[in-house]
């Protein structure tokens, strides 16, 4: 069968989601259950009910649209990823998932494929943690990682819970409804840029994603004394920020202490009160994100820090407070998932490697309800996460004909 990929109207529904923005193009800026992610899920549905799939929303918002199969009483065959993004991002981290996701079931249809298996389609809440401070909010919740009274407590910046929130944007229901059964998805691909140099580097066009590396994150507060930048002399302070500043360097001295390639640690957001240009910094807020292939090895390196935080408190007389946001397990992809992939690629005639995923993904969490792997399409210089992340038209719709060669297969229905 001839799987053709519509690669000019894919390539103009990812200009349109990504005018759904609260940044000027080309970033962009879409904050779960903000006017502009509402915008885009809305614009979205109505693409996919063109397409004749069935749309069903959860509690969380989590929307799933379906290709009914001919044995649609079997469990299903899930593909997508979501459509949120951080501030200041680009057009295509999970945006390919989804919006490619829905290309490769209209390749299929238009290709006349009739699939056993109902094939669907599923557009994720809050992937990113911007708003909530925790990832994966949505696949969470599906799978049972995160319950539901936990999730409705989250907060975000403004202090409103996710509880309010969702309910805000239109999502009732409860919580506890969320969650899938292990039988709902018989096999489970998500399509996302790889977000990193590697298939790049290598010129091979295909990335399939043997595991996702395990990601941990964390809150360190800092208390110290603030107080008048001239008239407090320096001997004796209990500056916040310099006290943040030892266990910054800290977090990068322990990830590049294991050796290995895979450990990775970030502090992404530092917030200092006053924050002002003549007063001593107070308190320290900073938010850290560490992540290994190996989870030993991450938890190591999350004691290493923790032990550093006890010591660089007790030196400069500061009280530090650590709340941990979450410890996840790595996840692997399924051998039958990765030979299905691996016989789509061979028969489309499309490069590949095998390769670990240092990103998390909402597949991450589905592995822990359905059998998944992923599919990793090039991006220019492995630039992710800015406005500047770019994959070509050809490499998007390379990944759409294997996806869409993957989900027919994967759709046979078996004797079962
Ligand atoms: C996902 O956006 C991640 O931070 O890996
Ligand atoms: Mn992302
Ligand atoms: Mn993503």
């Amino acid at each position: 069968m001839i799987f053709e990929v519509d690669q000019k109207r894919l390539d103009g529904e990812i200009e349109t989601l990504a005018a759904f923005s609260d940044a000027e193009a080309p970033a962009v800026t879409r904050v779960v259950f903000s006017k502009q992610d509402a915008k885009a899920r809305a614009w979205l549905k109505e693409r996919c009910r063109e397409a004749g799939l069935a749309i069903r929303e959860d509690a969380v918002g989590n929307t799933f649209a379906r290709w009914a199969g001919t044995r649609a009483e079997l469990p299903a065959v899930g593909t997508g990823s979501h459509v949120d993004a951080i501030p200041h991002a680009g057009k295509y981290d999970g945006v390919v998932g989804v919006l490619g996701g829905f290309e490769a079931i209209r390749t299929l249809q238009r290709s006349g494929f009739q699939p056993e298996r109902s094939i669907e389609l599923v557009i994720f809440t809050s992937e990113e943690p911007t708003r909530f401070g925790i990832g994966c909010l949505g696949s969470r919740l599906m799978s049972g990682t995160l319950s539901p009274s936990e999730a409705a407590g989250l907060r975000d910046a403004e202090g409103d819970t996710l509880e309010a929130v969702r309910r805000g944007a239109g999502f009732s229901g409860s919580l506890d409804e969320v969650r899938l059964p292990g039988d709902y998805y018989s096999a489970w691909v998500e399509l996302h840029i790889e977000q990193g140099p590697i298939l790049e580097r290598e010129g091979v066009s295909l990335g399939l994603v043997t595991s996702i590396a395990a990601p941990a994150s964390f809150r360190i507060t800092i208390e110290g004394e603030g107080g008048h930048a001239g008239g407090r002399l320096m001997p004796g302070r209990r500056d916040a920020l310099c006290a943040a500043a030892e266990i910054i360097l800290a977090v990068e001295r322990f990830a590049l202490g294991t050796g290995a390639i895979d450990t990775v640690a970030t502090v992404g957001i530092c917030q200092v009160h006053p924050g002002a240009v003549n007063s001593i910094p107070s308190r320290v807020q900073l938010a850290v994100d560490l992540r290994d292939t190996d989870a030993a090895r991450r938890d190591t390196v999350l004691r290493e820090i923790e032990v550093a935080c006890g010591e660089v408190g007790e030196r400069r007389g500061v009280k530090i407070d650590w709340q941990m946001i979450n410890a996840d397990a790595p996840a692997q992809s399924s051998p039958e998932i990765l030979a299905a992939l691996t016989a789509a690629c061979e028969a489309e005639g499309i490069g590949f490697k095998r390769m670990v995923s240092r990103a998390y993904h909402d597949s991450s969490f589905m592995a822990q309800i359905a059998p998944i792997a992923m599919l990793f399409i090039p991006c220019r210089g492995g630039v992710s996460h800015r406005p500047d992340e770019y994959s070509s038209p050809e490499e998007i719709s390379r990944g759409v004909r294997v996806l869409a060669r993957t989900l027919a297969s994967l759709s046979a229905g078996g004797k079962s």
